[in-house]
C-alpha cells in the first residue's frame, strides 16, 4: 500500500532575533549575515520554552489537518537534537501529552537530516503494512546548543518545530521514492559534544553543555553537491527530471547552498521553496517547517511533484519524492 504525507503542522516560538539584535551580540552587520546566508531573523525559544512544547503544537496541527485523533496513532518518531529529557524520549513524552493511547514512541538523532530518516522509516512501516498512521515530528531549539559568543554559528540558527503525519495515500500518490546516507568520516566537521561521554562523574556537575563546533566551509562544499547529486539520483529512480519537479523544498540552510544546487540542478526560481530568510537553519525541523508554508500558501496542489532533501551533523543526508 502506498505511503505518503498525509497531514503537515508547525510552530515557532514568538521571539523574533533579528541581524541586527545580533549586531548587539557579536561583531558582525545585517549586511554580512544576509549576503552570505540570505537569514534576515530567527525565532528563539523564551527561558521555560521547552522542545516538548513546540513538537505538541506541531503535532496536533498535523493531525487535526489529517482530522486523525491521537488514538488513531500507532506511532510517534521525534527527530531532534535538543530533547528536553535524553529519557523519557520527546516521542514518549508527546504521547502522553497528545493521548495518544495506543501509540509506541522514539527519538532519532541524525542531525538536520532527521526528519527525512523519520519519513523514510514510517514511509516502510506503512507500505508494510505494519503501522497505518505513524506521526513524525521535527523538533529543535537550536538556541540553547548555540554558543552566543562565536559569530560564525550564531548568526545561523533558529527554533522551530514541524510535525507530519504518514499514512496510507492513494495509488499514485504519496512518497515515491526515499534515500537516506552517512558518511562518519565527515563527523568532525559538525558535531555536537554530549555533556556526559568523556567525563567522569567526579567533574560532570558545573560541566557546560557542549555548543555546535562547525567548519562552515566544508559544509557549504558538502551541502552543495549533495543537495545536487541526490536530487538527480531520486529523479532517476522515479524516471522523472529536474523540469518535472513542481517543487523543491531543501535543508534550509543557506540561500547560497540552494541558489548553487538549484543552478547545476537547472532548476527555476519558481520551482523552489525557502524561507530561511524569516527562521534561520532550524536544523531538523527546517523541512517539515518550510513544507507547511508551502503548503498554507497554496503551492503544493493536488498531484504536486515534491522533492525535499535535508543534510547536516553526521554527516548524515536523506532525500524523497512525493506526490502531494
Ligand atoms: N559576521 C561577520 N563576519 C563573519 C561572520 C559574521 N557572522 N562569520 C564569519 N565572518 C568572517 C570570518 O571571520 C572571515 O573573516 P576573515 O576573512 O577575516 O578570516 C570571513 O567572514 C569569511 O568567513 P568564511 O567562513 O569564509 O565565510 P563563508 O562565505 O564561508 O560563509 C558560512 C560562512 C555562512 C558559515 C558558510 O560557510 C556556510 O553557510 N556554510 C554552511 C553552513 C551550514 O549550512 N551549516 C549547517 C548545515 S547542517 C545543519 O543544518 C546543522
Amino acid at each position: 500500500m502506498p505511503a505518503g504525507i498525509v497531514g503537515l503542522g508547525s510552530a515557532v516560538p514568538e521571539r523574533v532575533l533579528t541581524n541586527r539584535d545580533l549586531e548587539r551580540i557579536v561583531e558582525t552587520s545585517d549586511e554580512w549575515i544576509r549576503t552570505r546566508t540570505g537569514i534576515r531573523e530567527r525565532r528563539v525559544a523564551a527561558p521555560g520554552e521547552t522542545t516538548t512544547q513546540f513538537g505538541l503544537a506541531a503535532a496536533r496541527r498535523a493531525l487535526e489537518r489529517a482530522r486523525v485523533e491521537p488514538e488513531e496513532l500507532d506511532l510517534i518518531i521525534v527527530a531532534t537534537s535538543t530533547p528536553d529529557t535524553v529519557f523519557p524520549a520527546t516521542a514518549v513524552r508527546l504521547q502522553a501529552e497528545l493521548g495518544a493511547t495506543r501509540a509506541a514512541g522514539f527519538d532519532l538523532y541524525a542531525a538536520c537530516s532527521g526528519f527525512v530518516y523519520g519519513v523514510d522509516q514510517a514511509r516502510h512501516l506503512v507500505e508494510a503494512g505494519a503501522h497505518r498512521k505513524v506521526l513524525v515530528v521535527g523538533v529543535d531549539l537550536l538556541s540553547r546548543i548555540t554558543d552566543w559568543s562565536d559569530r560564525s554559528t550564531c548568526v545561523l540558527f533558529g527554533d522551530a518545530a514541524g510535525a507530519a503525519l504518514v499514512g496510507p495515500a492513494p495509488e499514485g500518490l504519496g512518497i515515491l521514492a526515499s534515500r537516506l546516507g552517512a558518511d562518519g568520516r565527515g563527523g568532525s566537521h559538525l558535531y555536537l559534544e554530549s555533556p556526559y561521554a568523556h567525563h567522569g562523574f567526579w567533574n560532570v556537575n558545573g560541566h557546560p553543555m557542549g555548543y555546535t563546533r562547525m567548519n562552515g566551509q566544508e559544509i557549504f562544499k558538502f551541502a552543495v553537491r549533495l543537495l545536487a547529486d541526490e536530487t538527480q539520483t531520486l529523479l532517476q529512480e522515479i524516471g522523472a527530471a529536474p523540469e518535472d519537479v513542481d517543487l523543491f523544498v531543501p535543508h534550509q540552510a543557506n540561500i547560497r547552498i540552494i541558489d548553487a544546487a538549484a543552478e547545476r540542478l537547472g532548476l527555476r526560481p519558481d520551482q523552489v521553496f525557502t524561507n530561511l530568510d524569516r527562521y534561520g537553519n532550524t536544523s531538523t525541523a527546517s523541512i517539515p517547517l518550510a513544507l507547511d508554508e508551502a503548503w498554507q500558501a497554496g503551492r503544493l496542489k493536488p498531484g504536486s511533484l515534491v522533492v525535499s532533501v535535508g543534510f547536516g551533523g553526521g554527516l548524515t543526508w536523506g532525500a524523497m519524492a512525493f506526490r502531494w
